[in-house]
């Protein structure tokens, strides 16, 4: 008997600040909103869970919320990975078939495929995506599907993004524990851009950039194909940190004041303006100046966007990215993060504001939710792709040429 919520999917982020699981309805219109839940996260720091029992606990919290909402209950789920174990690399591999041309068929392109991802690696990582960026058919390249084409020789360029398993398994182990089964996982940047990019960015270069609490994860598209992913290791909770040293408060108060007065630009602050800052232990709170509050975050926000701009200048992608820089992610709404983004990068940069499902509450449009919205909708075009089918490589296989936009 066919399942009573096979047209629910659920996709499951858990990140360093919150967890969020969202339920979508798959409708002969598309994807419709069905429900959602958010809990603070706990037990989980840059995308490795830290306590089992807590992130468990933040996870059920976020599905019983969800369940509520949806009147069904959340049997599986797509869950997103990401964070400072995650690692991108680019491969390349052939087949040749003789000297009499050949059709090829999807044997022959998961031939070239195998080639391409046998390179070494320590037996503590797994691939988590294969992604092809083109096949070249003999001295052809640029091929995006091959699929009854004819050659000699067939190769493939490939993106692989790995990721240390244990670190994944105790992310599905987490999730597992609060009663859903994984379908699969997916790098949260590879999911965010479905809900983010445009395809003409995808096709000019385009590097997006999710500010999470943990971590900056970042995915680069060339001529819409998977060009570069890494992680740096600065995000939001390092300006808060930043500003509970600084500001002697306690981060708590820190993270409230980042929030309601912080700005990357110290002189975009009023010079008069004060603000009243906690003190930690029994001492009184003091006033002092707003002007230093952007004082306290500039430095950082430079270091995140020079690390960023050094990552994508090492890869030979800074001057690619035509299409400019997308910020998505918690972090990404701090004022003025946009103009030091500029200034360092020299490239075009704006905020995410993710696609909205139908009938989604408005509070879900924010570059936090962007990543979890992208994961429903990476779900549903991996889903169309390959039908209902739950072969796990051969779905990885025909995913591979959901090419968004292609
Ligand atoms: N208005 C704001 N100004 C500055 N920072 C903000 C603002 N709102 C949220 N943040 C920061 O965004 C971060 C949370 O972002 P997000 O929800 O995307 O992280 P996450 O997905 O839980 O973490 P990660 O992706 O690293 O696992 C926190 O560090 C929070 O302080
Ligand atoms: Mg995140």
């Amino acid at each position: 008997m066919a399942n009573q919520y096979e047209h629910l999917l659920t996709a499951i982020d858990v990140g360093s600040s919150k967890t969020c699981a969202l339920v979508a309805e798959i409708t002969d219109c598309g994807l419709r909103y069905r429900a959602h839940g958010v809990a603070e996260s706990r037990g989980s720091r840059k995308g490795v869970i830290v306590d089992l029992d807590k992130a468990v606990g933040s996870i059920q919290k976020a599905i019983e919320q969800a369940e509520d909402i949806a009147g069904a209950p959340i049997e599986r789920a797509l869950l997103g990975v990401a964070g400072s174990h995650v690692r991108g690399l680019n491969s390349h591999g052939g087949v040749p078939f003789g000297t009499r041309p050949r059709e090829i068929g999807r044997e022959e392109i998961r031939l070239a495929v195998d080639k391409a991802r046998a390179i070494p690696f320590p037996a503590d990582r797994e691939i988590l995506h294969l992604l092809p960026q083109e096949f070249i058919l003999d001295d052809q390249n640029g091929v995006h599907d091959p699929l009854g084409m004819m050659a000699t020789r067939l190769e493939v360029r490939v993106h692989m993004v790995t990721a240390a398993s244990s670190a994944t398994q105790n992310v599905v182990t987490a999730v597992n524990r609060a009663g859903v089964h994984v379908d699969d996982t997916v790098f949260e940047p590879l999911a965010c851009a479905d809900a983010v990019l445009r395809s003409d960015e995808r096709e000019l270069g385009v590097c997006l950039a999710d500010l999470g609490a943990g971590s900056t994860n970042l995915i680069v598209f060339l001529e819409g194909a998977v060009a570069h992913t890494a992680v740096i290791p600065i995000g939001g909770d390092h300006f808060t940190s930043d500003l509970s040293v600084g500001l002697c408060t306690p981060l708590a108060e820190a993270e409230k004041i980042k929030k309601v007065y912080g700005h990357a630009i110290p002189t975009f602050i009023p010079e008069g303006n004060e603000v009243e800052v906690p003190s930690v232990g029994d001492r009184p709170s003091r006033l002092i100046a707003q002007r230093m509050i952007g004082e306290i975050l500039e430095p950082r926000a430079r270091e995140l966007f020079e690390m960023l701009r050094d990552n994508l200048r090492h890869s030979g992608l800074l001057e690619l990215c035509v299409g400019g820089i997308v910020l998505s992610g918690g972090a990404s709404r701090l004022p003025g993060i946009l103009d030091i983004a500029d200034s360092v990068l020299r490239r075009p940069v704006r905020l995410s504001w993710p696609t909205p499902l139908a009938r989604m509450p408005s509070t879900l449009a924010e570059p936090e939710f962007a990543t979890v919205l992208g994961l429903v909708f990476y779900g549903h075009r991996a889903r169309t792709a390959r039908g209902i089918q739950d072969d796990r490589w051969s779905s990885r296989l025909i995913s591979l040429f959901a090419r968004k936009g292609a």
